[in-house]
């Protein structure tokens, strides 16, 4: 089956004082993956509804809203309503999963699913049959710029094998230390959409390094 790479530039390396010019440098990218942070779910605290309002309004490209934050329940639809193509929330964050889903997709955006690097996959398959896209974080979630944790393209691979035969219908996401050292692994895995921060916003030409990690992933997704 062959697959097309998306790659989703993370905002949280980009410049926050030139935010609308940030989100033009990286135009060509799949997706631009927004991080919204509370300091309660995870120890930082980044933005929220009014800035993704904002954004959404200059932003050539769909936004992939990811809320590590507490009651997505109470929270999440609002990204959906202010035009967010995908809102992924984190399942250790929710009390019910699938309602988080219904209410995401009744508002008119995919649903999403993340799970922290030490959150088991098994645990969420029944719920993932409601959801869009899977987020498997390869770092802990809070900051750019940290390693990426091989340790997870297990469950990368078992959510592709669940997909490719039929049994759940989603887009496989990864998020942290995705850069040109770590895509082509997580590609054979079985990836469909990169997130890529610091390795987007810290090189010279964020589109260079855009074009350069999508082929770098469609090499390896063709083996
Ligand atoms: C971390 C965020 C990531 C972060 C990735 O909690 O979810 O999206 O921006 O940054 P890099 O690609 O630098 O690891
Ligand atoms: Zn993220």
């Amino acid at each position: 089956m062959s697959r097309e790479p998306l790659i989703a530039p993370s905002l949280l390396s980009a410049d926050f004082a030139r935010l609308a010019d940030e989100v033009a440098r990286v135009a060509d990218a799949d997706w631009l993956h927004v991080d919204v942070m509370d300091a309660h779910f995870v120890p930082n605290l980044t933005l929220g509804l009014p800035v993704v309002e904002a954004i959404q309004r200059v932003s050539p490209v769909p936004l992939d809203c990811h809320l590590m934050i507490e009651d997505p329940e109470r929270w999440a639809p609002g990204y959906a309503e202010a035009g967010a193509r995908n809102v992924t929330v984190h399942a250790e964050a929710c009390t019910d999963p699938r309602k988080v889903a219904r209410d995401l997709r009744a508002a008119g955006a995919l649903a999403g699913l993340a799970i922290k690097p030490g959150t088991p996959l098994e645990d969420y398959l029944d719920v993932l049959a409601d959801f869009d896209t899977l987020l498997v974080m390869s770092v802990e979630p809070g900051f750019g710029g940290q390693s990426f944790i091989a340790d997870v393209l297990p469950k990368v691979r078992r959510a592709r094998e669940l997909v490719d035969a039929g049994e759940l219908r989603l887009l496989v996401e990864i998020d942290g230390g995705i850069n040109a050292g770590t895509i082509e692994q997580a590609a054979e895995a079985g990836v469909d959409m990169f997130v890529a921060g610091s390795a987007v916003y810290g090189a010279d030409d964020p589109a260079t390094a855009i074009a350069a990690l999508r082929a770098q992933a469609a090499a390896a997704m063709r083996g």
